[in-house]
Formats: structure tokens, sequence, C-alpha cells
């Protein structure tokens, strides 16, 4: 019996307690946007809260609920009317309170707009530390110091305009083994013979190996009448005479006296260091990115010493390694395998610091070589899966021995080991572990962030591990993995792989080496999109503009395709997610229609001669009443949510929110710009026209400054 009262009692309280939540609900959601908005249509669709809770006779007896709620709700200044429609209940905002407030918004708070939000009021101001960028100097700049370029850049604008303390640090690789590939420095570091022809010093090409190419390849004359050129022409035969030995040797033995600190040879170290960083702040300055400082790995030289005696005194730096070369040797012996005692010695006593918990080495980094000099990163691996893959490469080896003498050669080598070795353990510089100090003495920072590959997860895991074991417990936090307090941006470094693919294909036909590939992009966007609108082949306009800085006979079109040819370089990288992979695409990227940086930049620009054109919008003027049109409700009801897309992309540090926002912007605005003619309408209609195109362009422009985007005024 109870249980029958109690089912038939079940639905009406059901229904009345589901109205009663509904009649609260839209009470919450009207009082909201009367008090934070202000402005906005929306419609309510209980029709779909149905379908998916209960059945159709639900779904009927709410939509008549819709019709009585409708009916009882009242209009105010804010909402100007209130309709049920199947299943919903609309309610129209006040249209010219929209449209004023809005403007007025927009027109106020200029560059920030969005950012005076009260979604940021509660969140506290904060010093920020972002490390970017940091290529090494001795090698090439590859696509992945271009990626996290452009991402650090996006990150510290963000951070700024939201009103946060930024340092913006470039942590160069200026410091390290690849100086014994000295050849490469001279030899693919274009934009260095570049300084080096312009500031013409023949001292320094003469030391090096240039100077011993360009004696046998150069020719004065040629050098002083285009310097470029020749250069290029003696890069490339010295690229060819590279393969001899004593070529070699010469770039070796300037390695060895720069790692025994000779005095000239690091002289002309710093020259090369300081004319590579000039040579970036151009290139930083053409992408529209600025460093706070240039600290690079030999600044921490001296200091990682310090590291290193802490890590001593705290018992944390073990030289164990040897014993485990031992066991590796007995593994040698069992299998009677070759062996060449002599080459092992050089491991004995490298440094490592056990990170695992039972203090079994299981896990743990490698902080230093034997001969004392620090290295940079690969992974970890426990002493036994080193020896177990050690071994699977013998096995591979011997079952491979009849048919490929060469696998044969190279595994019996000692140097295998070595290989083997180096490659699987993790090997902490200790240059990172004083930069990290250093940082945190220096900048108190709130946040730290690393925008680096993916491929580096594991050496920062290990760095804070090891921070955390010398007593930081700031370092801790990041073991916790409190993403806002030190980050490790992790982006992803291969998406532009068929980028790279076509600067090879160019390179090939200009003779180019694939440290322009920076340079090469650039211009590949700026050659592309010349080249669709001229007889010009793309290549021979990769040609020309690569001297064309130094000619300097073209100008704005170089610089207006240059913003372009960056937009859309951008855009295309920042529409998914940071960590996720992608194909890039140059005709996909440049296309002018479409969601690319392409179609933002020449919207923009269109919005900016409709400006140029009917002189400058002036707000007080604005008879509201003219502007309504649902082409222009569409667009300031867009521009009303920028305060909500840049909390977003603050939050998970995502660009892509503030990139489909923006391509979502300039799409209302071109419709809007077609069937809201300035032209030809009377005055005030026009005049209220033109505010509304100001608003759109100016948060378009904000946008893409965040993003590190110029905006062009002509396209
Ligand atoms: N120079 C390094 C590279 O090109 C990246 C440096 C990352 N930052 C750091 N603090 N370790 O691979």
């Amino acid at each position: 019996m109870p249980s029958q009262l109690g089912s038939a009692k079940s639905p009406q309280h059901f229904s009345s307690f589901f109205f009663l939540i509904f009649i609260c609900w839209f009470l919450f959601i009207y009082l909201f946007v009367c008090l934070f908005r202000h402005v906005a249509d929306f419609q309510l669709s209980i029709a779909s809260v149905i379908e998916n809770s209960s059945g159709d006779c639900l779904a009927h007896d709410l939509h008549l609920q819709a019709q009585q709620l409708a009916e009882r709700l009242k209009c105010d200044s804010v909402v100007s009317a209130i309709s049920a429609g199947p299943g919903t209940v609309n309610f129209t905002i006040n249209r010219e309170l929209l449209v004023k407030t809005v403007l007025q918004q927009v027109w106020k708070d200029g560059s920030e707009y969005g950012v005076k939000s009260e979604l940021f009021s509660t969140v506290p101001r904060q010093k920020a530390v972002i490390e970017f960028s940091s290529p090494n100097i001795a090698k090439k700049f590859h696509i992945g110091h271009l990626r996290s370029t452009i991402v650090g850049n996006f990150i510290a604008n963000l951070k700024v305009a939201l009103g946060h303390e930024v340092v913006r640090i470039n942590y160069l690789g200026d410091w390290g083994m690849q100086f014994g590939m000295f050849q490469y420095f001279f030899m693919l570091c274009p934009f260095l013979l570049y300084m080096i022809c312009r500031l013409t010093l023949y001292v320094i090409v003469i030391q090096g190996l240039l100077g011993v190419g360009f004696q046998s390849f150069g020719n004065k004359e040629k050098l002083k009448s285009s310097p470029l050129q020749h250069l290029f022409e003696v890069y490339v035969q010295i690229n060819q005479a590279a393969e001899d030995e004593n070529i070699k040797k010469l770039a070796k033995d300037f390695f060895r006296k720069l790692e025994e600190h000779d005095e000239q040879t690091l002289s002309i170290w710093k020259q090369f260091r300081d004319l590579s960083i000039e040579e970036y702040i151009r290139i930083y300055k053409r992408l529209g990115v600025h460093f706070d400082e240039y600290s690079g790995e030999s600044f921490y030289q001296e200091k990682a010493q310090e590291v290193l005696k802490m890590l001593e005194d705290k018992g944390l730096l073990q030289k164990t390694v040897y014993e485990l070369i031992q066991s590796v040797r007995a593994l040698y012996l069992t299998f009677q395998l070759h062996f060449k005692q002599d080459k092992m010695s050089g491991l004995k006593g490298t440094g490592i610091v056990d990170l695992s918990e039972k203090k079994d080495l299981s896990t743990f980094s490698t902080v230093m070589r034997s001969d004392g000099t620090s290295l940079y990163i690969t992974r970890q691996v426990s002493p036994s899966v080193l020896i177990a893959s050690h071994f699977a490469r013998q096995l591979l080896n011997m079952t491979f021995h009849n048919k490929s003498c060469a696998i044969a050669n190279a595994f019996s080598d000692w140097n295998t080991p070595v290989t083997v070795l180096c490659a699987c353990f993790l090997i902490i510089s200790f240059r990172d572990l004083a930069a990290a100090i250093d940082r945190m003495n220096k900048h108190s920072w709130d946040t730290m962030i690393y925008v680096t590959d993916k491929s580096q997860s594991n050496h920062f895991q290990h760095l804070f591990q090891i921070l955390k074991l010398m007593g930081y417990d700031w370092a801790e936090r990041y073991v916790l993995k409190n993403p806002n307090y030190i980050l490790v941006l992790v982006v992803n470094f291969f998406f532009l792989k068929n980028v790279y693919n076509m600067y090879i294909r160019i390179s090939v036909k200009c003779s180019f080496e694939e440290n322009l590939l920076l340079v090469s992009i650039h211009h590949h966007a700026i050659a592309h999109i010349i080249a669709s609108r001229s007889q010009y082949g793309t290549a021979d306009l990769m040609m020309f503009f690569c001297f064309s800085s130094a000619t300097k006979e073209i100008q704005d079109p170089v610089e207006t395709a240059e913003k372009v040819g960056l937009a859309a370089l951008i855009i295309q990288d920042f529409q998914g997610l940071l960590s996720s992979d992608y194909q890039f695409s140059w005709d996909r990227a440049l296309q002018s229609r479409g969601d690319t940086g392409v179609f933002l930049q020449y919207t923009h620009a269109r919005l900016h001669s409709l400006e140029q054109m009917h002189g400058n919008a002036e707000l007080t003027d604005v008879n509201v009443a003219c502007l309504q049109e649902p082409d222009a409700i569409s667009v300031l009801q867009h521009l009303l949510r920028y305060d909500e897309v840049l909390y977003r992309s603050s939050q998970d540090l995502q660009p892509k929110h503030i990139v489909s926002y923006l391509l979502t912007l300039s799409r209302l605005a071109a419709v809007a710009h077609k069937t809201l003619p300035v032209k030809g309408s009377a005055p005030d209609v026009a005049q209220a026209r033109l505010c509304l195109f100001h608003a759109a362009r100016s948060v378009l422009a904000n946008g893409m400054k965040l993003l590190g985007i110029t905006p062009v005024t002509q396209m």
C-alpha cells in the first residue's frame, strides 16, 4: 500500500520539483545576464534538456510550462521581449543597450578591452619567468626552436596583457660539444657569415675554418661587390671540402682549446657568440619577439661548479657508473664478445644522482662526465635495462653478422657501448640546475615556464627531482605537478615536417643549407604570396628575398608579405592543441579565405582602409538605432565574449581559443562589411557603421597582437 501511494505521488512531486528547479535556473540565468552582461540575446533550449532527461510526454509538459513561464516573466530595460518557441524561452535583449555598452567599452578600454573584465578581478598578479626559443649557437636554428619562439612569445604577451610581470629568458646553448663541430659553426651559419662580411671581421674569418675556405676559394673583389652571394659560393665549396680529414682535425683542435679555456680561443668564441646574438636579435625582431635576458649555458659555467659542490656536500653525487661498466664487461666476457678495456677507463668516475626511492640505483641521472665536464640530457634507464638493451643490440649484431659487415663492425667496437651508455643515461646538465636556482634567487618568481620540446620532458622531470633532493621545496611543487607553478610546456616539434621538406627541396635548388630554415619559412611565405600574383616562380623569388635585406630595393611589400607570412604560420600552428601533431601545409596556410592568418590580416587591412577612406569614427556621434541589423548585432554579441576567451586561454595557455574567436570575428565582420555599406549611407548610419567596424578591427588587432602577429594596414 505505501508503495502504491508512493508511486502515485512521485510523478507529481517529480514534475513540480523539476518545474521549481527550472524556474530557479531561468531566474538565475536572467539575473546573471542582467547583472553582469546587461546585454546579450540568448535562447534557452528546454527541448534539449527534456530530450536528454525524460520522454516525449514530459517534453510536451515542459513546453507548456515554458510558455507559461514566458508569459509570467516581465521585460525591463535590459530584456526587451520574452517569447516561448518550440520548447524554448527566448529573451531578446535591448539591442540599443547592447550596441551602446559594447561600443563604449571597446572605445574606453582600447588595447585593454577584455582584460579589464570582472573575470580577471580575482586572479592575483604574479611574476612569471618564461624561458623559450633557446637555440644552440653552433648548431642550426631548427623548426623546434621556431615553434618554441612563437609559443613562448604568445604566453609572455598574454601574461603581460593580463597584468602579470614577465621575464623573457633565452637560454642559449652557447657552450658544449657542438663547438667541437666547429666547421659547422662557420659553414652552417649564413647569418653569421653575413655579419662577418658586413663588419669585415676578416681576422675571425681567417682564424677559423671559413678562413681556410676563404683562402682557398674566396675572392676579395667579389666579396666587396656582392658579399652575400660570394660568401655563399665559398660556403658551398667549403661544404664539400669539409669531408677532408685535416679540416676536421682543425675543428677538433679548436674545441679542445675551448675546453681548456685557452684565452685566444675563448675570445674568438665570445665574438661568435656576440655576433650570433646580434643576428638572432635581428631575426627575433622580424618575428616581433624580444627577450629580457640572454643567459646562455656558458653563463652558468662557473655557477655550475657551486652546484656540483652542493651535490657533493649533500652526499648526492655518486660515482658508481664504473661498477656498472664492470657488469657490462662481465657480460661481454661471458659471451666472449670483443671488449676494449682501455676505452672503458674514460668512463670511470662519471657522476650520477640516485633518484630511486629505495636508493638502489633503479633510477638515476648522470650529471657529469668523468672528465668533470657537464653534459646535456638524453634519457634515463636503470642499469638492468641498460644492460638488457645493450645485450639486445649485441644479439642483433650476431644475428646479422654475416649479412652486414658494417653493422657487425659498429657493434664490435667499444664505441658502441659508449654510445649505448650515453644514449641510455639521463644526463642532466648541472648548468641547468644552476640556472634554475639562480632564477629563483634573482627573480623570486611565482610561475616558471619552460617552453620546450616533448623529448625533453624527462630531462625536466629529473631536473626538478634533483632540485627537490637538494632541498629546494619550490621544485617539489613541480614534481607534484602544480601546473601553474613550474610548467614545462611541452610542444610538439614535428608539426612543420613538410615545411621542412619543402625547404629542403628549395635548398637543393638554391644550394642553401638547412639552417636557413627560419629565413626560408619566412621568405617562402612571402615568395608564395607574391609568386601567386606575378610571373616569377617561388624559387626565383626565394633567391631574391634571401638577398633583399641587403639590397633594400623593396620596402613595404616585403614587410607586409613577411607579416602576412608569419600570420599564416602562427594561425596554422595555433589552431590545434600545442601538444598535438598535424600536417602543416603552405597551400592551406596561405589561402586568403578560410581559417587562415592571411584571412585575419586581410580582414584587418580591409577594415583599416575603410576607416582611412571615410575618416575616423567618433563614438559621441553614434546613433545606436542605426545599428539594429542582425549582422551588426552578431558582431557586437561576439565582441562581448572576448573576455571569456582570454580567460580560457589564460587558464590552459592554449592559443587555440583566441584563434577560433578571431576567425569567427573576421567572418562576422566580413559579412557585416558586405551587408552594411558605409559608402552611400545616410551620415548617421555611416557613422554608426564606422564605429562598429572600428570596434571589430580594434578587438581583432588586440587578439592578433597577443598571438604574436603584427596586423597589417594594407595588403
Ligand atoms: N638549447 C636546447 C636545445 O636546443 C633547449 C634548452 C631548453 N631549456 C633548458 N633549460 N634546458 O635543445
